[in-house]
């Protein structure tokens, strides 16, 4: 008989888990996945990346139609929102790609083991009512809302919302309050002022989107204000007050200053998210976490307890979808002996807003605390096919190391720049210099032109400008 029952036993079914699952079946390893909602994916597909991106396309076309993009090109039409058939065609996709991974689970042979996993030991989980043993358990248990004290979130009650609350309202709110102008405040204080809402962001720090290029997060400023986002930089909430379907804010300067009163119908929070560990057992295994709450591992994903292996929000690195799924194809590999490797040097980040806003690699900041640096920047203005797409906003930047031109990273504010930063990721996995992608022939007219263009500019000769 078998000393344990499975080879491998995953812990959360998010892009980490279910992919790390998938793989070490694929590797001929016999796996389950614990996972305590009712459905596959996790965050991302149950109430993260794949809803927002629904809400944010199709509010995307609405705005196009009611705000004046469609008629710039010759065509007339005045459209009318049906916010339930919108919710309903967000809700069929989430269905659809959960149950596609239910499928992918059952022709992989994977065991899904529905119920909260907790450790007795390091080789002994229980799920709900059953314990089951393996001889690898891999936590992959990702991560949830960080709350702000002060400010309660009902997502049933639809007035202070997380971001899973706000996918959900009923209505669109006259007044919304972002709390936060990071990534989720700024795709879904977008989705709902693009339907119509009056959006305000109340952001800590003196510009948007933390951890991105210092020229990217002064462009997005404006772009968004231009758009109509009330920005209320360098500014905090200290206090919320919700009375029948109204909320008053209190708000106040970040360093301290007079404080003022903000009322909305809805109050978004968002500001950060933090691992989810509680109710896991990690006392009965011994495994501590960091100052951050994360699991810390080394290269191959190895926690501090043999046998015991992390990967995706629950440990260290931007919490992304991708970067979760890339850790569990490495952490099966690994398991199963081969190398698994993610390079976390070279991981994309994309804001889906309009336009949207990627980076991957070192900011131009970063890169000038390291070293000499070039760098090349190409305005989309200048590009001809965002030019006859009416998309004037933006640019792309390419950050050089000033004596081997190699690329150290790229910045995109463009309506496609999540798919032109794939070609960035790959040139740069390639250790390209900047002429390698300026002299890479690009095809015309598209946006990724731009990329080329802004590599051309690293060493001053771009045709367009
Ligand atoms: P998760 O997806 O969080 O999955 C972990 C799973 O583990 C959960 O299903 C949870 O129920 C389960 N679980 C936890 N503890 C236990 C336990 N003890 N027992 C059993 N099961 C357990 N990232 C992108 O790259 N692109 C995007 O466009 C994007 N959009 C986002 C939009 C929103 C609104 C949000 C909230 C996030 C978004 N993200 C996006 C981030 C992305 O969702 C996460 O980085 C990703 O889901 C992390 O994957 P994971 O597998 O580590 O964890
Ligand atoms: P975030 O870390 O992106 O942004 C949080 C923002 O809130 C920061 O700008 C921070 O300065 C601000 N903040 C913190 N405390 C504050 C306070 N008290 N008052 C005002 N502002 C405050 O976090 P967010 O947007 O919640 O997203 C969580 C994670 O989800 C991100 O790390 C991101 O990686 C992931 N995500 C990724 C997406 C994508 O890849 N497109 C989309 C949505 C989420």
């Amino acid at each position: 008989m078998a000393e344990y029952d499975y080879d491998v036993l995953v812990i959360g079914a998010g892009p980490g888990g279910y992919v790390a699952a998938i793989r070490a079946a694929q590797l001929g390893l016999k796996t389950a996945c614990a996972e305590s909602r009712d459905t596959l994916g996790g965050t991302c597909l149950n109430v993260g990346c794949i809803p927002s991106k629904a809400m944010l396309h199709a509010s995307e076309y609405f705005e196009a139609a009611a705000g004046g993009a469609m008629s710039d090109m010759g065509i007339e039409v005045s459209p009318r929102l049906d916010l339930d058939k919108m919710h309903g065609q967000r809700r069929d996709a989430v269905e659809g790609l959960t149950k596609g991974v239910a499928f992918l689970f059952k022709k992989n042979k994977i065991d899904w083991k529905n119920g909260h996993a907790t450790f007795k030991d390091a080789h002994t989980v229980t799920i709900g009512e059953e314990t089951v043993t393996a001889k690898n358990v891999v936590i992959a248990t990702g991560s949830s809302v960080t709350p702000l004290p002060g400010v309660e979130v009902d997502n049933a009650k639809g007035v202070v919302v997380d971001s899973t609350g706000a996918l959900e309202l009923p209505k669109v709110p006259k007044k919304m309050v972002v709390i936060g102008g990071g990534v989720i405040g700024l795709e879904l204080g977008s989705v709902w002022r693009r339907l119509g809402a009056d959006v305000t962001v109340v952001e800590f720090l003196d510009q948007l989107l933390p951890g991105m290029d210092g020229d990217v997060r002064k462009e997005a400023g404006k772009i968004f204000k231009k758009q109509g986002m009330e920005l209320k930089l360098s500014h905090k909430v200290t206090g919320c007050e919700v009375k029948g379907k109204k909320a008053t804010l209190t708000v106040e300067p970040s360093q301290g200053g007079d404080a003022e009163t903000i009322e909305a119908d809805c109050v978004l929070v968002a500001i950060g998210r933090r691992p989810n560990t509680e109710g896991l057992g990690l006392d009965a295994i011994g495994l501590e976490t960091n100052e951050r709450g994360q699991v810390e591992t080394d290269h191959a994903f190895r926690t501090a307890v043999d046998g015991v292996w992390a990967i995706g929000d629950v440990i260290p690195g931007p919490m992304l979808a991708h970067k979760a799924e890339d850790e569990g194809i490495a952490v099966a590999e690994n398991i199963a002996g081969q190398t698994g490797i993610v390079n976390h040097d070279v991981i994309p980040s994309v804001v889906y807003t309009w336009p949207e806003i990627a980076g991957v690699g070192l900011t131009e900041e970063q890169a000038k605390e390291r070293g000499e640096v070039k760098v090349g920047k190409f305005p989309m203005m200048a590009n001809s096919r965002a030019k006859t797409n009416h998309e004037p906003d933006g640019f792309v930047k390419v950050v050089a190391d000033a004596e081997t031109d190699r690329v150290l990273g790229v910045w995109c504010i463009a309506s496609v720049a999540g798919t032109m930063i794939a070609q960035a990721a790959q040139a740069m996995e390639f250790g390209a210099t900047s002429e390698d992608i300026a002299y890479t022939c690009h095809a015309h007219p598209t946006h990724s032109e731009a990329v080329k263009e802004a590599a051309m500019a690293v060493t001053g000769k771009p045709i367009h400008i």
